[in-house]
């Protein structure tokens, strides 16, 4: 029956991970999927966590199904994290919000619903970006193209270029922004920039697509991660928003998130929310709970919510202080080339400018793990593998 179906080719971000798990190597290193791992090397359920799944435990909660839209008290309190409390959309009862399938099933329907109800199909879209933006948008009906972002000379923002293309966009189009800790790059806007696109997008109608997998992870602070959201809504711009807490709160296999519409009336909040339904059901049907109520319990005491903050900190400056090292010893090594970009950038990510072929290399000889673009999740390496990775590093550069 299936003769005639093609072999596709492995995900390219997934797909290393069984690459790494096939190596039998003990020095094996995988660098490749943004998943935080502690100073062992090994994943961390967050205490916060931990603690919340006791509670959850004794309280013996049924499995019924959810509905549609998910957990009311987790859409409350994930809206609140993310637009901030007092945001206007949220008081004045404007807000849609349901829980989704982490962040890829955020983006999965917020793009089904801009195909059927926003009357541009195209979603402009960093370049680079994280590798599924491009495949989520053609499954849900929208086509993508890439406005200028990462300049590799500078291994910075190429902000007058990422402007100019927004400018140059057809009146009223969709442009996907990162809104922290942009992946895979590490390279964000400023303060001062942030407030300046905003004012391009206004100009020229354009609507605000946000993805937010990372809020906490770029500086350790939840709010200061949330600014260019909150600017936005602030400046009268309807944005959509995908959130996520696979990284965050290290639910990554619950599967978590939030997608958000800001709209104008609670009487169109409504109608959107029926259509986001209508999305849903043949999709999925409903979420899964257990992911939802742990978010849930997390955030609606004051002292845990105060314990995972403070957890979200400790993960942000593990990935500062590897940053500092990896520099450090990098230079130390005298590899050829600048590497003053793996201290300046954001997040879980450092894109390092290494070339596809020293990327094979690299697993190859040293059973080291990346995506051909270059691309390190920071947060794989720790005190024990640090000067082998750096050593290794250096000697793909000198060649
Ligand atoms: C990543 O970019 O590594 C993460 O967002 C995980 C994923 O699903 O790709």
């Amino acid at each position: 029956v299936w003769a005639s179906v093609k072999a596709g080719p492995p995900d390219a971000i997934l797909g290393i991970t069984e690459n790494f798990k096939a190596d039998t190597s003990p020095k094996k290193i995988n660098l490749g999927v943004g998943a935080y791992r502690d100073e062992n090397g090994k994943p961390f359920v967050l205490p916060s966590v931990a603690k919340a799944e006791e509670i959850l435990f004794a309280q013996k909660g049924d499995k019924e199904y959810l509905p549609i839209t998910g957990l009311a008290s987790f859409d409350q309190l994930a809206a609140e994290l993310a637009y901030g409390a007092e945001s206007a959309p949220i008081k004045e009862g404007r807000l849609a919000v349901t829980q989704t399938l982490s962040g890829t099933g955020a983006l999965r329907i917020g793009m089904e619903f801009l195909a059927e109800h926003y009357p541009n199909k195209t979603i402009y879209i960093p370049n680079p970006t994280w590798g599924n933006h491009t495949a989520i948008a053609k499954r849900a009906g929208l086509q993508s193209e890439k406005y200028s972002y990462f300049d590799p000379a500078t291994v910075g923002l190429n902000f007058e270029a990422m402007k100019k293309d927004i400018e140059n966009m057809p009146e009223g189009s969709i442009v996907l922004l990162h809104a922290c800790a942009h992946n895979p790059t590490g390279v964000d806007p400023t303060v001062e920039q942030w407030k300046e696109l905003s004012k391009v997008v206004k100009a020229k109608k354009h609507f605000a697509f946000f993805d937010m997998a990372y809020q906490g992870f770029a500086s350790g602070d939840i709010n200061r991660d949330a600014f260019a959201v909150r600017h936005f809504v602030e400046e009268g711009h309807q944005i959509l928003l995908c959130q996520s807490f696979a990284k965050n709160l290290g639910l990554y296999g619950e599967r978590v998130g939030t997608v958000s519409l800001v709209t104008a009336s609670p009487e169109e909040k409504a109608r959107v929310d029926s259509q986001l339904k209508i999305i849903i059901r043949p999709s999925y049907s409903n979420p899964p709970i257990h992911g939802a109520r742990l978010v849930s319990t997390i955030l609606a005491s004051p002292e845990l919510k105060a314990q995972w903050l403070s957890e979200v900190k400790l993960m942000a400056d593990r990935i500062i202080d590897m940053r500092e090292k990896l520099y450090n010893k990098l230079v130390e090594l005298n590899t050829p080339g600048e590497w003053g970009h793996i201290k300046s950038q954001i997040g879980m990510f450092s894109f390092t400018g290494l070339k596809p072929e020293q990327v094979d290399e690299l697993a190859q000889k040293a059973h080291i793990y990346l995506t051909r673009d270059g691309r390190i999740s920071m947060a794989g390496l720790n005190n024990s593998n640090i000067e082998y990775f750096a050593e290794s590093v250096s000697k793909a550069v000198k060649g």
